[in-house]
């Protein structure tokens, strides 16, 4: 009796409503962004996306955030991820979009957008060393490249997502020029917090510019790097409080720079029957961003850890991994009569496959039992 009257309790909060101009949610669970490796060689979408898309959309998650696209082609992660370089990348976007909107009940949308940075470092398994280097990138080539993120944010509202969302952490470029560890820089965009930032605050001000106030504008943030000489929460939460006070209408907790299957690991243990691996950002986050929906991502699985995440302070709630294995895993949620826990167990194989093929959960393929015994 007690665990159903628990249970209630939970629907109530994780499936609440979530309203914060612009932003409008059906409940409180958001796909985090997930690299798909499925796009064609060109970077355009397929129906293996649109069919991705189709069973997360179906699946009863509030917000989705797409692979992270590419807005230049030379700033590609991955062989076969989305790309944003271009108008004709609108087309098929704008198909997934709509499939999203069609079957999704409400569902809402974003197109995670990136530049890799320099391959040297980052959460990049076997992308083509593309020769970029922060410490030799000249002035003009940041700007060009500031631009590029203005220019793919208006092909994400040209296909009619929701939202545009900012890869700005995990090593790529805008966590790269963050961290203290992967900048080397000496002049205006190096050194102190406030140059490391300003690339992130220049790309904000050109996105925002091409998509106008009320599209909302979310961002992905290190909480902390795990790197000697990296930066940790207190220096992520100014950076998080400055992108508030700009505009950011969402951001999302998250962490690591570098050799992210050995650190979630680790970080798995620390938090224990917590669950979510940036809990302790949570306080410092909040305090920084005031009233700037704020999200976490990063081991959370149960419902009673969704429950405390949302006590303390957190907006909506992110899953990356367990959506892999179960699409469906938040109208599983929602509707159980018993407090219950998404099947992923973590074992990271999802992110070594997408080395060279497209994303699924391993763990539970019946098929890659098959596939094993070959
Ligand atoms: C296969 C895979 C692909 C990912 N691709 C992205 C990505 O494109 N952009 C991003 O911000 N994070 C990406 N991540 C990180 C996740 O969004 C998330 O932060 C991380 O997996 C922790 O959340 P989880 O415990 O719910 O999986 C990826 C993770 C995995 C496992």
């Amino acid at each position: 009796m007690t665990q159903i009257r628990n249970s209630n309790q939970y629907r109530k909060r994780v499936g609440q409503e979530f309203h914060h101009h612009p932003l409008h949610l059906k409940n409180r669970l958001l796909r985090s962004a997930t690299m798909e490796y499925m796009a064609d060689l060109e970077g355009q979408v397929t129906d293996d996306l649109l069919k991705l898309y189709y069973d997360l959309a179906r699946g009863g998650v509030g917000l989705i955030i797409t692979g992270c696209a590419a807005v230049e082609e030379k700033g590609r992660a991955w062989a076969q991820q989305l790309g944003i370089w271009d108008d004709r990348c609108i087309e098929g976007l704008r198909r997934l979009a709509a499939v999203i909107r069609t079957y999704g009940d409400g569902c809402r949308s974003a197109v995670q957008l990136a530049h890799q940075g320099s391959s040297k470092t980052g959460y990049s398994y076997g992308a083509a060393e593309q020769g970029y280097s922060l410490e030799t990138v000249t002035a003009g080539d940041i700007q060009k490249t500031i631009r590029r993120f203005g220019e793919a944010a208006a092909r994400v509202k040209a296909a009619g997502f929701d939202a545009v969302a900012v890869h700005g952490a995990h090593g790529y470029l805008l966590s790269e020029f963050l961290s203290p560890a992967t900048n080397p820089r000496r002049d205006r965009w190096g050194s102190s917090l406030r140059n490391r930032m300003r690339l992130s605050l220049e790309v904000y001000r050109a996105i925002r510019r091409r998509v106008g106030e009320d599209f909302p504008i979310l961002w992905k943030l290190n909480t902390a790097d795990y790197l000697e000489n990296g930066a940790g929460p207190e220096e992520y939460a100014a950076v998080a409080g400055e992108l508030a006070r700009a505009g950011v209408n969402l951001i999302e907790m998250s962490g690591g720079l570098q050799d992210q299957i050995r650190l979630r690991a680790r970080l798995k243990k620390e938090a224990g029957p917590r669950e979510a691996y940036f809990y302790s950002a949570v306080a410092p986050f909040r305090r920084a961003v005031g009233t700037t929906p704020l999200a976490i991502t990063g081991g959370i699985r149960s419902l009673t850890a969704m429950e405390d995440l949302l006590e303390a302070g957190v907006d909506l709630i992110g899953l990356c991994r367990p959506l892999l294995c179960e699409p469906s895993l938040p109208r599983r949620l929602l509707s159980s009569p018993h407090p219950r826990r998404a099947r992923c167990t973590s074992c990271n194989q999802c992110l070594l496959r997408i080395a060279r093929q497209p994303v699924k959960c391993v763990a539970f393929d019946p098929f890659q039992k098959i596939v094993q015994q070959l």
